[in-house]
């Protein structure tokens, strides 16, 4: 596997993302995504999208502001508890997060240790900053984004939404209304979210301004109506497995996702986990860098009773890709109390208007993007070339166009012309047709079709694999089909008999 910082090389030479602000130094924690970065990051969302929303008949669509009503974050708690523990290096004045220096100094997981407890162990272990340097007594830090609004001077401030999940909770209400959709039910949002965090890094990993796709399932607690769903087995680390001090990288146990409910979770929680592993192996991703760890108590989120991430093994350990919550009815509640306004939903079943718990699965797009990049991510050596092995529905460009050579230009660029009115497609005239294999395949493009001088007789050309790199001829005529089965997973053999490729 490669290094995160390779990696962010590699989706800056090939286009897909670039450090804002590059040509003034850049801007720590914030990125652009390129002409191939938005294309797979669309994909992502949309392939999230019509699963968890267009797919199902309990989940609705909804996009809320960025900026609301400051008292929504003094409601949610956000404004007294969305706090991270910094330290400061006593000569530089750099500022750490203190969990995370004594995460790595002693090999433990320190996440939601109190800021009393994380100045103990830097004290006792003597750690210092990655400077050599002391570090002072450690302060609450809040991570929200500040801005004001308007010209006035007073009472102006805002907050960049940390999270999208709250504009959801403070509309539910009225979405229901809107749409009348009875409990149990979803509300899903996809969109931007600010978190001031202290020292953004691992590229897209920590980020400062990121995506979420969000997903607020509402059920009334007195009559869940619990799913039956096909059980599938996962990689899961309880909480009681890690104990109260837990270490950096503890074994999981593969077992069975019902085997949580009870003891673990909820029916419904767990039935949310599956959908949120299922959608990753799906999309191709292999399941044995994938695990489910559960929260210990002490790093809970102020809203949340119980929770399990999705972890992914990158190069720099087993990391959070994606979050689901049992929240509870703590925001309903809190927002209830607040706004001095009924937010009780309605279940026709049991015909009662009840203030419903929420389960939550929370994925960040900008995570994901960085997990389908590494489980795609081949070094084919015998090629001499990257391959991207991206499923083809999160490829950023589904089909490559080439003429064998620059005389053929105009009979090539009609296909393309036919092609790209149903695909995303490039054009790739320059160069050996072995080196426009190679930047397809860097840039995960599954198909590639070239026209050769045979084409202008046959009125055939060849179509070449990116994972197998075998070709099939297929008539012009019949292209827009072949490319529309190949990309829905038919075999290359059915349209043709295999070349090998030179
Ligand atoms: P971490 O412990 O890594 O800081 P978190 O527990 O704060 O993550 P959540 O609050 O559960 O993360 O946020 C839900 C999801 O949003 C995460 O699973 C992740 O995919 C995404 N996310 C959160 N913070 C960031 C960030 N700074 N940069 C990129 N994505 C993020
Ligand atoms: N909405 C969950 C989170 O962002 O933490």
């Amino acid at each position: 596997m490669i290094s995160i910082d390779e990696m962010a090389v590699f989706c800056k030479k090939k286009g897909f993302i670039f450090t804002t602000g590059d040509i003034y130094g850049g801007l720590s924690g914030f990125f652009d995504y390129g002409p191939y970065g938005i294309e797979l990051k669309n994909n992502i969302k949309n392939v999230w999208w019509k699963r968890f929303v267009h797919d199902r008949e309990d989940v609705v669509g909804f996009d809320g502001a960025i900026i609301t009503n400051p008292k929504v974050w003094k409601a949610s708690g956000h404004i007294y508890c969305f706090e991270e523990v910094l330290v400061e290096d006593s000569k530089t004045q750099e500022r750490f997060r203190a969990d995370h220096l004594v995460e790595e100094a002693l090999n433990i997981k320190a996440d939601g240790l109190s800021k009393e407890d994380l100045w103990k162990l830097i004290q006792e272990n003597n750690i210092l900053s990655p400077n050599g340097n002391p570090l002072k007594e450690p302060i609450q830090f809040n991570l929200m984004l500040s801005t004001q609004i308007g010209p006035t001077k007073k009472d102006n401030i805002a907050y960049l939404r940390p999270e999208t999940a709250q504009m959801i909770f403070t509309q539910a209400k009225l979405i229901q209304e809107t749409t009348r959709l009875s409990l149990p039910f979803g509300i899903a949002q996809i969109g931007k979210a600010f978190r001031n965090e202290i020292s953004p890094r691992d590229f897209l990993f920590r980020c400062r301004e990121f995506e979420q796709m969000e997903l607020e399932f509402f059920i009334n607690s007195d009559n869940p109506r619990e799913p039956e769903f096909e059980d599938i087995k996962i990689n899961v680390l309880t909480a009681e497995e890690q104990g109260s001090r837990k270490k950096n990288e503890m074994e999981h146990k593969k077992r069975s996702i019902s085997s949580l409910i009870g003891k673990h979770t909820t029916a419904w929680n767990a039935y949310w986990l599956k959908e949120a592993w299922q959608w990753f192996a799906e999309l191709g991703i292999n399941t044995d860098n994938l695990r489910l760890r559960q929260h210990t108590k002490d790093e809970l989120a102020h809203y949340s009773c119980n929770c399990y991430d999705i972890e992914y093994k990158f190069p720099f350990g087993w990391k959070e890709i994606h979050g689901s919550a049992d929240r509870s009815r703590y925001d309903l509640e809190q927002h209830q109390k607040h706004s001095n306004k009924k937010l009780l939903l309605r279940d026709d079943f049991v015909q009662q208007n009840v203030l419903p718990k929420v389960i939550e699965p929370s994925q960040g797009v900008d995570r994901a993007f960085l997990v389908f990049l590494y489980d795609a991510y081949n070094d084919d050596k015998k090629r001499g070339n990257i391959v991207l092995k991206l499923h083809p529905k999160l490829a950023p460009v589904k089909v490559g166009v080439f003429p064998l050579v620059n005389k053929l230009d105009g009979e090539a660029k009609k296909i393309f012309g036919e092609l790209k009115k149903e695909f995303v497609c490039i054009y790739d005239r320059s160069g050996s047709v072995g080196r426009r294999y190679a930047r397809a395949d860097e840039l995960g493009i599954p198909l590639c079709i070239t026209l050769d001088f045979e084409s202008l007789d046959d009125k055939m050309v060849t179509v070449r694999d990116r994972d197998t790199t075998y070709q099939v001829r297929v008539k012009i005529k019949e292209l827009n089909q072949t490319i529309k089965g190949l990309l829905e997973g038919k075999k290359l053999e059915s349209f043709g008999k295999l070349i090998k490729s030179t």
